[in-house]
């Protein structure tokens, strides 16, 4: 392995195959290299390298990969998934490694290196209102990549193949969009839908699509935009109204997009309420079938712009209408996590709040992947009796049990050891399963 990596230092420079685009205003870059021809015969596993340019580094995008790409070189000899990646501080507010599956550890022969290099805008969401509808917040807008947004990835812990297929999904249809693909004959709607119970991360998993498919389609575009619609609070006030407020609300969107070079991505959180079933028994079913119409209608005017992706959510996809599921590409069923997943967020907790102090003395603690838990004494295996006891609590309540156990039984202590802690979780899930 050693002799390997000096023979592929060495004749990197001249046997790396090189690529790199460049997005004129911004600085957006996007490098991908294929490691040493000798290897071509193993298959390269290609891994996305993000990376988020400190706002006071202004070196050439050439200087910048030549630099990440000797520090990870010499740095590292093996990758894998949410690996701690460190000595870049001096130019990255992060960077980080994503996409390889859980239990896979590639070594830097075998990588396909794709650089994502690109600047977070540190600006707060504005409300969008509607045009001569001034208490109306039509969205709330985000410039892409955005610092608040660039945590929500890796804090929802889904299955690793549906990470893998949410970005699949985005970066193909991105693709075909801009090959201009027939969509008469291969259907390309570029809108996809994440459903499933309440609390299971789904607007925080479509948030954070669309911030890694601007991250990763960043070489196409100049600049990103998400807009966020809530289709409940929007439509539960003015609902006489809301056929007409559609209209407005995509003449908003579709002028945004008018600009070919911003990537824009519509989020419609709980889209069930503007898309209900037409033939539903509501009091003013003439202004149901309108708003759904609408929508319909906006949805099949938009998708002449190729730059526009819309991300749904919603907790009831049976009431969604049909023609409107219809148009949906790819649906994505997000469900209350399972046991991995209970013990990966409990996880998390603990260890935020002992890099805080409240838990005290640190412990040492596995993640899921390192864990034993054959060992009934261990720290790890307090923690998977918990996990096993809230089996059926969402993501939501789970993130939410280390403030009850907290407040309600433990009596607010400055600090608590990691045993008390743990009894003090099971005291609150037993209380909230009550
Ligand atoms: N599977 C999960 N893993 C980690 N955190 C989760 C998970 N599901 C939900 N959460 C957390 O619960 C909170 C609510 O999530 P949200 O995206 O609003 O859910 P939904 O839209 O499905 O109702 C967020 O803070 C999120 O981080
Ligand atoms: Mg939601």
């Amino acid at each position: 392995m050693v002799l390997e990596k000096i023979f592929l230092k060495r004749n990197f420079k001249k046997e790396k195959k090189k690529s790199s685009t460049f997005n004129r205003e911004l600085g957006f870059f996007c490098f991908r290299f294929k490691m040493s021809e000798i290897y071509d015969s193993c298959e390269k596993i290609p891994i996305h390298i993000e990376v988020a340019l400190r706002e006071d580094v202004n070196l050439a995008m050439d200087e910048l990969q030549r630099i990440i790409l000797q520090r990870l070189s010499s740095n590292y000899h093996i990758f894998y998934n949410h690996m701690e990646i460190i000595g870049f501080e001096d130019i990255a507010e992060y960077i980080s490694i994503g996409d390889i599956n859980y239990d896979k550890i590639v070594s830097f022969w075998q990588a396909e290196f794709i650089i994502h290099i690109f600047r977070l805008s540190h600006n707060l969401c504005e409300k969008e209102f509607i045009e001569n509808e001034d208490d109306l917040p039509a969205a709330e807008q985000w410039e892409l990549p955005n610092v608040y947004l660039s945590g929500y990835w890796d804090s929802v812990v889904v299955d690793q193949i549906i990470k893998k297929r949410l970005l699949g999904y985005t970066s193909t249809s991105m693709q075909f969009s801009e090959a201009l693909i027939n969509t008469d004959i291969i259907t390309c709607n570029r809108i996809m839908l994440l459903h499933g119970p309440p609390g299971t991360g789904k607007t925080t998993l479509a948030k954070s699509l669309a911030q890694k498919t601007f991250i990763r389609q960043s070489q196409k575009y100049t600049s990103g935009l998400l807009l966020e619609i809530n289709s409940h609070s929007l439509f539960s006030k003015w609902f006489s109204e809301s056929g007409k407020l559609v209209m407005k609300l995509f003449e908003h969107i579709n002028d945004v997009a008018e600009d070919t070079e911003t990537f824009v991505a519509v989020l419609i959180d709980e889209v069930e309420s503007i898309t209900s079933i037409r033939t539903s028994n509501s009091s003013e079913p003439g202004d149901a079938v309108r708003v759904v119409n609408s929508v319909l209608t906006c949805l099949d005017n938009l998708k002449r712009r190729t730059n526009v992706l819309v991300l749904c959510t919603s907790n009831m996809l049976s009431s969604i209408d049909p023609a409107f599921v219809d148009r949906i590409d790819f649906k994505v069923y997000i469900g209350n996590p399972n046991l991995s997943a209970r013990y990966q967020i409990l996880h998390s907790c603990i260890i935020e709040l002992m890099s805080k102090g409240i838990i005290k003395p640190a412990v040492s603690l596995e993640s899921w992947i390192n864990a034993d838990f054959n060992n009934f004494e261990s720290n790890e295996y307090a923690l998977y009796n918990v996990s096993i006891a809230a089996e059926g609590f969402s993501g939501r309540s789970l993130r939410k049990l280390p403030l009850q156990a907290h407040a309600f039984h433990l009596d607010s202590r400055p600090c608590v050891t990691y045993h008390s802690f743990v009894a003090g979780m099971r005291d609150a899930l037993n209380a909230m399963n009550e």
